[in-house]
């Protein structure tokens, strides 16, 4: 499995000596992401039973409890015979949308919340409660939750004798997609999940090691945050892969909610290639120098979608017979080298198929990158304390 990317020397030199500390202050603190995984089997065997009896499946659940599951249905889906659906808004006209494209009784929805009482997520679990009850349908034939243990719909969970998941206490709800909080919803859709999980633990273990070369996680922390210190704290992520478009929607609420604090921190932007060579890029290469760009790309793949010899015009004689994919890397390189020449930090990270492989590493590598971004930031990354005004504030009004 392929995972590599450039650390500048200076920055490895500058860094690398803080590496002990580092990584003994993360390991004293009580962290479930990079060890309380989800149940594997457990799952499976549940997905390989409600597969059989529903044709659709409705997420419930916002933030940390949608925006995981979204990105990994998004990048890993293959087998489309079922539908996954996440509804992470209270907009009626997306609850309608999904509502015309299923059918009630064969529709398994998955409510969502570590806390069991998030606004969003209660809202639409008792709308569609409702809705089974008009026609009858028992409410825990076609409900599972996945929440903590001691919230509100851990305890209607109970009351209905519903099946519940639990979402460890030490996982935050932005580093929970590698419980059954992802892991569920993408086994009913035919993921494998096991091979997420095996990615993933491979780059977990290197998160204890105080070896710059062997800890990636670091590596990374340490590059992000370099940058930072000289005054580039917007951090641009821009994959050349389609499919991880939500990908770095998740990556967003990850490093912006886990580094937002005391008046500063990380402000990501979530960008896609080749579509924002044509949107922000002017601003990435003209506007405020206080940006790196982060792109993913796939090198050494390539595709049998080719031009043909191209008969509609001789100035478009350069793309003859070359693979879509051998375009898009050039494109990758050539707005990597603009930007360099330009003096704006940026950094590939190469990976070879969109895989289950890769994206449990993808997942790893980003999330102990903002775990140690926390370390040296001198900040709690697992909270996030200024939300919760908006919410009382949303209860009063
Ligand atoms: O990262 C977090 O903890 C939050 O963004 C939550 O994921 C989000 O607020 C949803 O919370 P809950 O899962 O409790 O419904």
């Amino acid at each position: 499995m392929k995972l590599d990317f450039l650390v500048d020397l200076q920055t490895k030199e500058k860094i690398s000596s803080k590496i002990s500390q580092t990584v003994q202050n993360f390991a004293a603190k009580d962290l479930g992401f990079y060890n309380a995984f989800a149940d594997e089997v457990e799952i499976k065997n549940f997905a390989a039973e409600k597969s059989n009896q529903y044709d659709f499946f409705v997420v419930l659940g916002i933030g940390g409890s949608a925006l995981g599951t979204r990105a990994l249905r998004d990048a890993l889906q293959t087998d489309f015979s079922k539908k996954l659906f996440i509804l992470d808004t209270l907009d009626s006209q997306s609850i309608l949308e999904v509502e015309s494209q299923i059918i009630l009784e064969k529709t398994l929805f998955i409510t969502i919340s570590k806390s069991g009482g998030t606004l969003e997520t209660m809202a639409l679990f008792d709308y569609f409660s409702q809705k089974l009850a008009e026609k009858k349908i028992p409410l825990n034939k076609n409900f599972v939750a996945i929440t903590g243990s001691n919230g509100l719909l851990y305890e209607i969970s109970q009351q209905e004798d519903s099946t519940t998941f639990s979402i460890p206490t030490n996982v935050g709800g932005r580093f929970s997609v590698l419980t059954a909080v992802g892991l569920l919803p993408a086994a009913l859709i035919g993921i494998d999940i096991e091979k997420i999980l095996d990615s993933a633990q491979k780059i977990a273990a290197e998160l204890l090691s105080e070896n710059f070369e062997q800890n990636r996680p670091f590596q990374l922390a340490s590059q992000l945050f370099d940058h930072f210190q000289n005054g580039q704290k917007t951090v641009v992520l821009m994959p050349y892969i389609a499919k991880l478009k939500t990908f770095t929607e998740w990556f967003t609420q990850l490093l912006a909610e886990s580094t937002g604090k005391n008046n500063d921190g990380f402000t990501p932007i979530p960008a896609l290639g080749p579509i924002d060579q044509h949107s922000q890029l002017q601003l990435f290469l003209d506007g405020p120098a206080n940006k790196q760009v982060w792109f993913i790309g796939q090198a050494h793949r390539d595709s049998n979608i080719k031009t043909k010899k191209l008969q509609i015009h001789p100035q478009f004689n350069y793309l003859s017979g070359h693979s879509f994919q051998k375009i898009i890397n050039a494109q990758l390189t050539a707005t990597a080298q603009s930007l360099t020449e330009k003096n704006r930090p940026n950094h590939t990270i190469y990976i070879d198929d969109l895989d289950e492989k890769t994206f449990g590493a993808l997942i790893m590598l980003f999330e102990g990158a903002v775990a140690f971004l926390g370390e040296f930031l001198e900040i709690n990354a697992f909270d996030q304390p200024a939300v919760e005004r908006g919410k009382l504030l949303t209860k009063e009004v």
